[in-house]
């Protein structure tokens, strides 16, 4: 991906032409990812734990699944804000899941992908937080499988996520909050906040402008 700079090299991943296309971008991309999206000023992982560190459960026993980990800098954002839980990552791609490793953060690491159709690969019923940075987009998450993520949750548990507010992702976000208002329509789940906050602080060549994202917090009822 050299000639290319870190919005192109961005671009590949969230215009690729299918999500088994995004994912092997990502092969090729992880020894760059977190150079590249540091310096379009990625905040949306301190956006993350800035709305929801009060909510959740903070001490040695709470567990936490890092969904779509990438690189680790999700889990990694929640420990340096003073989380003192166990953090478990999900991720389907090798490469991004290698480094994640390293960091040295994580109880157990698996190397799987989430789908609309099966149960997320983790104990079911098990989990206080489920967090999710930069996933909730085109070819990455398959909104389907919001339901299968509340499965992995404690009763009382939480399911934290942003989704960024693009005109690229306006149609994806859609069917997004149709599925997770089914949720709740269903008492499955209950929303705790909803903000828009700040994602990437560089202005995007799309807009112009610094991107946000929605950040939500959800709790599992039953
Ligand atoms: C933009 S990165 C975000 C990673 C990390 N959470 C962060 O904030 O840097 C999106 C990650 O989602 C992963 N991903 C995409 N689709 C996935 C799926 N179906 N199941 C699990 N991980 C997936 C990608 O491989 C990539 O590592």
């Amino acid at each position: 991906m050299s000639g290319l700079n870190e919005w192109d090299r961005l671009g590949k991943v969230v215009y690729a032409e299918s999500a088994n296309q995004s994912e092997k971008i990502y092969s090729t991309w992880a020894k760059d990812y977190e150079k590249d999206v540091s310096v379009l000023k990625f905040v949306a992982n301190d956006s993350l734990v800035k709305h929801s560190f009060d909510l959740i459960k903070n001490d040695e026993s709470s567990l936490m699944l890092d969904l779509a980990a990438g690189t680790g800098i999700t889990a990694l954002a929640y420990k340096n804000a003073g989380y003192k839980g166990i953090c478990d990552a999900l991720e389907i791609n090798a490469a991004m899941m290698e480094i994640a490793k390293q960091k040295g953060i994580y109880r157990n690491t698996i190397c799987k992908g989430v789908t609309a159709t099966d149960p997320v690969p983790v104990q079911q019923n098990s989990y206080d937080v489920v967090a999710i940075s930069g996933a909730f987009l085109e070819n990455h998450l398959p909104q389907g499988c919001v339901p299968y993520v509340v499965d992995v949750l404690t009763i009382g548990g939480l399911m934290i996520f942003n989704s960024r507010n693009t005109e690229h992702n306006a149609n994806y976000q859609k069917i997004l909050w149709e599925i997770i208002e089914g949720q709740v329509n269903q008492g499955r789940i209950s929303l705790l906040r909803s903000v828009e906050a700040p994602y990437y602080e560089e202005n995007c060549p799309e807009s112009g402008k610094p991107m946000t994202a929605r950040v939500a917090v959800y709790k599992r009822l039953k």
